[in-house]
């Protein structure tokens, strides 16, 4: 059994990336197909073993608070007119973990929205999940390649991905000493830097396993330029006084925070669905044909 029962997912951004869709509706409860992207990404977690939830929201992010509950009218309804198929999908979202929400008042950064879940995590290591990205793993979920590595080494650690020099400056960039093939101890992190400035070209995809020392440093955290606490300021803190690895793990990350990103994912997510994967290849041939 993993130490690791928590995972927090920040989910108080305010998505102006995705406007206009995230006018009025969170951006983390934009479908891929059917399924919002915070359930992707809680059933990521799940998955991994994880058993409680922790969700950094904001103010008119409520809706993702009642996609985790029961919602009475359609289930009693679908159950009434003898559709018990689809009352059971959406009954068994509301048993997929155990969802604690708190609130991140103000919009002051990652790192502090992974402040705003210590009174939850306690003094537990804990994994941190991303919303804008979703990973397709076809052995192990990307969430539970970190669990195992923790469990292992009993240090916290980061998900890393080789990106290509134009990319550098979306991402936090590791600099670090390699132990083996696909294994880093991290000695440095820096924020979206320069290509310049990079230290390499490993970036962290959004998947973190943290010890609880990590709430410690992200208190001393300066805000930056923009007036936010990074949560990779606090990183470098963790990798200075109790260790840092990183791991470049198995599986295919959609950024969909990015609008091509969302179209990427979307269809390597119907490819996926036996439900779905003939009738898109169609489409897409169509498509092909035409263009
Ligand atoms: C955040 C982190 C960054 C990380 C990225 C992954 O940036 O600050 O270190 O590499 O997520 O998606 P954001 O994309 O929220 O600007």
């Amino acid at each position: 059994m993993s130490k690791i029962k928590k995972a927090v997912i920040p989910a108080a951004g305010l998505g102006t990336r995705f406007l206009p869709a995230t006018k009025a509706m969170p951006k983390e409860m934009i479908p891929i197909i059917d399924t919002p992207m915070i359930q992707v990404i809680v059933e990521e977690a799940v998955r991994s073993g994880i058993e409680t939830i922790v969700l950094v929201t904001a103010r008119h992010k409520e809706s993702i608070e009642n996609h985790f509950d029961y919602s009475y009218e359609v289930e009693k309804t679908l159950e009434e007119k003898g559709k018990k198929e689809l009352a059971e999908i959406s009954k068994s979202v509301a048993r997929f973990a155990n969802i604690i929400s708190v609130r991140q008042k103000n919009p002051m950064g990652l790192g502090h929205a992974v402040l705003m879940a210590e009174p939850v995590v306690g003094n537990e290591p804990f994994a941190v999940l991303l919303g804008d990205d979703l990973i397709i793993s076809e052995k192990k979920q990307a969430t539970k390649q970190l669990m195992d590595l923790f469990d292992e080494m009993g240090k916290s650690c980061v998900a890393v991905m080789e990106v290509p020099e134009k990319e550098i400056s979306k991402y936090g960039i590791i600099a670090g000493t390699k132990s083996k093939e696909g294994f880093w101890t991290v000695t440095d992190v820096v924020e979206k830097p320069k290509v310049s400035q990079a230290p390499s070209r490993m970036a962290i995809p959004g998947r973190y396993v943290l010890i609880p020392e990590i709430f410690d440093h992200l208190k001393k955290v300066k805000p930056g330029t923009s007036g936010e606490i990074q949560l990779t300021d606090g990183l470098v803190l963790l990798a200075q006084n109790q260790g840092l690895l990183a791991h470049t793990f198995e599986g295919i990350r959609y950024d969909t925070g990015d609008r091509l990103g969302y179209i990427d994912a979307t269809l390597a997510f119907a490819l996926k669905r036996p439900d779905l994967r003939e009738d898109t290849i169609l489409l897409m041939k169509k498509y092909l044909e035409k263009n």
